[in-house]
């Protein structure tokens, strides 16, 4: 059997140029052998030339010709026809079970220094609520109140799988039906070296890493959830990431102008803050609406004003998407493609004769994709601008901006300033709405009883 295996691997190897990670097969336990064949038989290896082709070809991305800021529609009160219109739309969809969650949960949360997965963390401001305990909620309240559950998929990876799965069985998944919850693990791409050729991290093992954020859509695909939201009616996926507790799940305003709009693919944002913080932008690129991330945009653009002194490219990306699942169609069935991302990073590798190298400079490429590639390639695409307070807090360092710290603090500001709307004293600390009390200030009003008075309003 592992014969035959073996066999037709070093088949599919040499068709592709990359046999010579089987060099030091005949050296390894069955242990071994096992756990290098089924990294290699986990791989899509005839998509590889394409991918490694496109990032060793060339260094730079070929520079735009021309970039402007995208046209912003903005979510205001229902007092505005459009709004109005919108919400009702998105309300409707809702209804009919036609959308969707999807939570990205892959990344290994290194800048957070935290050890398990990054939804675990805790960051409720008197509850220690998680992440993830956020997000599911969210999704929960939102299908109580349109009647109709929505289900929800998350995205890990190989390595926070088990522990995300567990968590969400520890915490009887946060009230959600069983059925509604569905995991589904990212791929792997291998690194390669400058010339293309896949590094061994050991002799029975590949130098391996999570193909991004990106990679979601192979994943959906893979793993059948794409068949399965097909199954369920579902017209269109609400993407977002697991570092924001904010994230207005669901939200039924941006629901409605995606899908009026005729949009295959829309993203919500926020004002920057300053130049230099650290969020992609939205740009209309050559034509397209994309992401500019923070890395490549230059400092002339970044630093640029208007004739009212606000940034020009403010439009900070806060991930979050919908996308036409008829869009994600055309991404699966190859008629449209994402890029592929190099990086270049320092990556342990077992040389040509079998001794362990410890690089002291980079020398190999790791391969990512992004999910924000995808804008580009939509026909058409809704931006959103969002309050900053409202829906955007994301837990990235262990300390200072963008931390546990940072995020609980916006949760309590946003608790404290519905409380100041109901006319409720405020408490000298922090304050805290769960989703299931309340998913904005109009559902806090109205679900406020007289022995509600905080400072933590809550529902189970
Ligand atoms: C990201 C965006 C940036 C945006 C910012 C908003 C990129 C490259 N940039 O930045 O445009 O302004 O968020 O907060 O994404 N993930 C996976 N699998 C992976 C890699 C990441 O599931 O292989 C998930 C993570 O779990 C996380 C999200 O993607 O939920 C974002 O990843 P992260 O690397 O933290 O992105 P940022 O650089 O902070």
């Amino acid at each position: 059997m592992t014969d035959a295996r073996r066999a037709a691997l070093t088949e599919r190897l040499r068709a592709i140029g990359q046999q010579h990670v089987l060099n030091w097969a005949d050296e390894l336990d069955a242990a071994g052998l096992e756990r290098l064949l089924s990294q290699l038989e986990r791989l899509e290896l005839e998509r590889l030339p394409r991918l490694i082709e496109s990032v060793t070809s060339t260094d730079t991305h070929a520079a735009p010709t021309s970039v402007e800021p995208p046209a912003l529609i903005e979510c205001s009160s229902d007092d505005d026809p459009r709004t109005r219109e919108a919400r009702q739309a998105g309300e409707e969809l809702l209804s009919r079970g036609a959308v969707a969650t999807f939570l990205v949960a892959g990344g290994q949360g290194t800048r957070l220094g935290y050890d398990g997965p990054k939804g675990r963390f805790p960051v409720g401001p008197l509850t220690n609520r998680s992440l993830f305990a956020y997000h599911a909620h969210r999704v929960l309240a939102t299908s109580r109140r349109y009647g109709t559950p929505a289900p929800l998929y998350v995205m890990t990876s190989e390595a926070n799988h088990e522990s995300t799965v567990a968590a969400f069985d520890e915490a009887q998944h946060f009230g959600l039906e069983p059925s509604q919850v569905h995991f589904l693990i990212q791929g792997m791409l291998p690194a390669v070296d400058r010339e293309g050729r896949m590094l061994l991290a050991a002799k029975d093992s590949l130098a391996l890493s999570p193909d991004g954020h990106g990679g979601c859509f192979e994943a959906m695909r893979r793993s059948g959830a794409f068949d399965d939201m097909r199954a369920r009616g579902v017209e269109h996926v609400f993407y977002f990431q697991v570092d924001n507790p904010l994230a207005q799940v669901l939200d039924p305003c941006f629901l409605g102008h995606h899908a009026l709009g005729g949009a295959d693919m829309s993203t919500k944002v926020v004002s920057k803050t300053e130049p230099g913080e650290k969020v992609g932008v939205l740009g209309v690129v050559d034509g397209r609406t994309a992401v500019i991330e923070y890395s490549d945009l230059p400092a002339d653009l970044a630093e640029a004003r208007d004739d009212q002194g606000r940034l020009r490219f403010r439009a900070g990306n806060i991930a979050i998407h919908l996308l036409r699942l008829d869009f994600i169609a055309r991404l699966l069935e190859g008629e449209l493609r994402l890029p592929v991302h190099r990086a270049n990073k320092k990556v342990p590798y077992v040389d040509s004769s079998g001794r362990r190298v410890e690089p002291t400079e980079p020398n190999a490429i790791k391969l990512e994709m992004f999910v924000f590639d995808a804008l580009p390639l939509a026909e058409r695409s809704i931006t959103q601008e969002v309050r900053r307070e409202d829906e955007f807090a994301p837990v990235k360092n262990a300390e200072g901006v963008d931390s546990p710290a940072t995020a609980s603090e916006a949760l309590s500001d946003q608790a404290k300033r519905w409380m100041t709307a109901a006319g409720l004293a405020l408490p000298r600390g922090p304050a805290e709405v769960g989703p299931l009390f309340a998913l904005d200030q109009d559902e806090f009003l109205r679900n406020l009883t007289k022995s509600d008075f905080g400072p933590v309003f809550d529902r189970a």
